[in-house]
């Protein structure tokens, strides 16, 4: 006789798994009723003002942040691998223009395994240089894929350059602001690691199989595509372009939350209080505003924000205020996300590496909640 189903699963299944903790770093902490973010060590605040998107990034790798001939000798590193294989190129070339830059970017990575005979060795002295790579990489991808779906042929990177000011070079084909540039590589350090988020759960997952760091990082784009990661910073902008007047707000979020749509940008899974990057990224979109005389976006986003904290208690994330400053900067609005991974790739790595040194593989249980023992009943018979 058939054993029915349980009615509703009991355990951590049913809650996303939130609160569970499933393994130890030191790469960062999300301290969520604080409203703090530390990489190793670190907190946010500090790096964010004070340092460098490359210096986070030996940092995420090293757990110290770097000597100043070990950061030069990064930047030598990061400005030998921008180049991509003529093949990747061409793929890039030949894919559909209205291919979605996150799409291209995953695919492009999954393709450069083909191309680096040293993929599958997962030593850490390996996986530290494919690392770097990667990091300098992303950005090549993410700009070279705009500028060949508009028709332009990719621009080739600044020698002795950043990776914020080099990434704006290559996608736009000429130099940004000192401004833009420097408030562009403290949006990098905002977003280059954030604890046991979905993708660095799915690139730890993988990493776990010791598959490759390629196949970590292609695992994480898919992860980081949807809009309840990193997809949102899109969306949001869209919707401030859907309101179109600081005198629209209120209606508009009122009707949204009463037809139970969520508004992108609010909410956090960990975050019980204001999240420590939003705080750098509304100040980021309010200067960018004010330095394009044009502050109809920041001040939409800022009475979204009002509205949401009275109407549900929900504070912005760092999707919210990114997106209007990416907007006032001429970033195309399906850039954002691969945006995000332009940064995240350093987390990423540095959690693939930390699972590499100390590896377990993770295969977690699922709370069986359908019948047991049912009949089998031949096809004809069914
Ligand atoms: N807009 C409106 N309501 C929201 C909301 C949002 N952005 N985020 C959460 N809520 C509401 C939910 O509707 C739910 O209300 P209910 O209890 O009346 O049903 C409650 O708050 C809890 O939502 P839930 O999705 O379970 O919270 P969570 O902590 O598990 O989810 C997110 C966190 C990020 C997935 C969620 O806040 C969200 O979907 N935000 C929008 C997407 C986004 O910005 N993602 C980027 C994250 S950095």
């Amino acid at each position: 006789m058939t054993d029915t189903a349980k009615e509703t699963p009991t355990a951590a299944a049913a809650t996303g798994l939130r609160g569970v903790v499933v393994g130890a770093s030191t790469v960062s902490d999300v301290v969520g009723d604080k409203g703090e973010l530390i990489y190793q060590g670190y907190n946010i605040h500090e790096l964010a003002k004070h340092s460098t998107f490359e210096e986070v990034a030996f940092l995420l790798w090293n757990k110290r942040l770097p000597n100043r001939s070990e950061l030069a000798e990064l930047n030598q590193q990061l400005s030998s691998s921008y180049a991509l294989p003529a093949e990747v190129i061409e793929l890039l070339r030949r894919s559909p223009r209205d291919a979605d830059p996150i799409d291209q970017l995953r695919t492009a990575v999954s393709a450069l395994e083909f191309y680096d005979p040293t993929a599958r060795d997962i030593s850490i002295d390996n996986s530290r240089k494919i690392s770097i790579k990667l990091t300098a990489q992303f950005a090549t991808i993410v700009a070279a894929s705009d500028r060949l779906r508009n028709g332009k042929e990719p621009v080739a990177p600044l020698p002795e350059t950043n990776i914020a000011t080099n990434f704006l070079y290559m996608l736009k084909g000429e130099r940004p602001s000192e401004h833009d540039a420097k408030l562009f590589d403290a949006c990098l350090i905002l977003h280059a690691d954030h604890e046991l988020n979905a993708s660095t759960f799915t690139a730890r997952v993988v990493a776990g199989t010791l598959g490759s760091i390629y196949a970590s990082v292609v695992a994480a784009i898919g992860a980081l595509s949807g809009p309840l990661h990193g997809g949102a910073n899109t969306a949001v902008m869209k919707t401030l372009l859907e309101i179109g007047d600081p005198e629209n707000v209120e209606t508009y979020v009122k009707q949204a939350l009463a037809s139970k749509k969520k508004m992108m940008g609010f909410g956090h899974a960990v975050y019980k209080t204001e999240d420590p990057r939003a705080t750098h990224l509304r100040q980021f979109s309010r200067e960018m505003g004010e330095q394009a005389g044009e502050s109809k976006w920041y001040e939409i986003s800022r009475r979204v924000e009002e509205v949401m904290m009275r109407e549900k208690g929900l504070y912005p994330n760092v999707d919210f205020f990114s997106a209007s400053t990416y907007y006032m900067m001429g970033i195309p609005l399906d850039l954002y996300t691969p945006i995000f991974a332009v940064s995240r790739i350093t987390g990423w790595t540095a959690h693939v590496l930390e699972q590499y040194i100390d590896n377990k593989l993770i295969r977690p249980r699922a709370e069986y909640v359908g019948p047991r023992n049912v009949p089998y009943v031949p096809i004809d018979q069914r």
